[in-house]
């Protein structure tokens, strides 16, 4: 059950709405300039119809899988999202938590509010039978720091490391430039709070200082190559995430990324790129299963999961969701969340005709 009897994500938000400051809820619901592709993103997966097979024995159905090796419960896992201690107290730690108590795997954002150490050690990962964390990146200027960071992510038991590709600059969030965004006192890149001052993103700017953050601190001359370099420095997979173009995924693949995660950033990033629902088939098709195609971006329902499948996508991730369960519940609430999404793509793959999920074929969406 969703916390305060919301029945839907869309009931949630409007609870999170109201227990969050301002400040913070602008930040985590805005998108890009005119939130054309976050709207998009929502509504692309609702207009994708379902040819549901019938006269399938659906007596009894299986959601498990596995992503890059890891046995998951449900192709359904928690995207990298920024600063979850303006959601609740107990941060990435309550949505870690919440992942591994659901089977499933917690992307963290490299710009938590908790150290990437303390957030493996809250679910032990593979050595308790549980899913592994996987960490997000986003490389610094500052190289070895970066380098750093993927070493300490690498002892702490991080099962992939997460490349973010679509985020040289942070997207203009017209919502967060009139707030001022900024972290509140207390609160901390935790990740990088001991390098100088790559830890403060508090009010340094009259627009918002994660824009500014971003601009000083992050590297915009990252290619290609440095997909090279960021193999060279860990053993760990290394998934490419904020692909939209087939091109892009062969590049990927060239480069020996073991994943490709098909997103726009939650469309908070380039204004205008196009919904990954409408590209995820095409992409699938490129890489043709050499490595695992993951996709995020408006997944709301458990039919928009089992639409993801039937397209070819291994996963979803699921974003801002994650953080109305916060918002409102903590980490009952995000274990709340992501059970619901089983419940709803259990019944979606029931109806469907697939009692597992490799019965999610392509003639499912025509
Ligand atoms: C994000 N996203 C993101 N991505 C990333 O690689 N690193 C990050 O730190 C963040 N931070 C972040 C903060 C907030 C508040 C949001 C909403 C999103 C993008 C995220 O991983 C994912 O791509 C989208 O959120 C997926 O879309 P939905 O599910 O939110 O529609
Ligand atoms: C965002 C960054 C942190 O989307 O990825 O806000």
């Amino acid at each position: 059950m969703l916390p305060s009897g919301a029945l839907n994500l869309r009931e949630l938000e409007e609870l999170a709405r109201e227990k969050l400051s301002p400040m913070a809820y602008a930040y985590y619901a805005s998108g890009a300039l005119e939130e054309v592709t976050l709207r998009e993103n929502v509504a692309a997966w609702a207009r994708l119809p379902l040819h549901y097979r019938v006269l399938v024995d659906v007596s009894e159905r299986d959601l498990s899988t596995t992503v890059l090796g890891a046995p998951v419960s449900m192709p359904i896992l928690v995207a990298p999202t920024a600063f979850h201690k303006l959601a609740c107290e107990a941060g990435e730690l309550a949505t870690a938590r919440a992942a591994a108590a659901e089977g499933t795997v917690m992307c963290l954002s490299s710009l938590s509010n908790t150290r990437v150490e303390d957030v493996c050690a809250a679910t032990a990962g593979p050595a308790a039978g549980r899913p592994p964390v996987w960490f997000q990146l986003y490389v610094y200027r500052d190289r070895a720091a970066t380098a750093a960071l993927v070493a300490r992510a690498e002892a702490a038991g991080a099962g992939a490391i997460v490349l973010t590709v679509d985020a040289p600059v942070l997207g203009r969030r017209e919502r967060d430039v009139r707030n001022e965004f900024h972290l509140p006192d207390g609160l901390r890149v935790e990740n990088m709070s001991a390098v100088s001052d790559l830890g403060d993103v508090s009010l340094r700017s009259s627009a918002s200082s994660l824009a500014a953050y971003f601009a000083e601190k992050l590297d915009p001359s990252l290619s290609w190559k440095d997909v090279a370099w960021l193999r060279s420095v860990t053993r760990l997979p290394v998934a490419v995430k904020g692909i939209v173009r087939p091109d892009d995924a062969r590049r990927a693949v060239d480069h020996g990324a073991a994943a490709v995660i098909v997103s726009n950033h939650g469309g908070r990033q380039l204004d205008g790129s196009p919904a990954t629902a409408t590209v995820l088939g095409p992409i699938a098709d490129a890489v043709r299963g050499r490595i695992e195609v993951l996709v995020d971006g408006g997944v709301r329902r458990g039919a928009d999961v089992l639409r993801a499948l039937s397209l070819g996508a291994r996963a979803v991730l699921i974003g801002r969701p994650i953080l109305w369960g916060l918002a409102t519940g903590g980490e009952d609430g995000a274990r709340a969340v992501l059970s619901t999404f089983r419940f709803e793509l259990d019944q979606a793959m029931t109806l469907a005709g697939c009692p597992s999920v490799v019965d999610a074929t392509r003639d499912l969406v025509g």
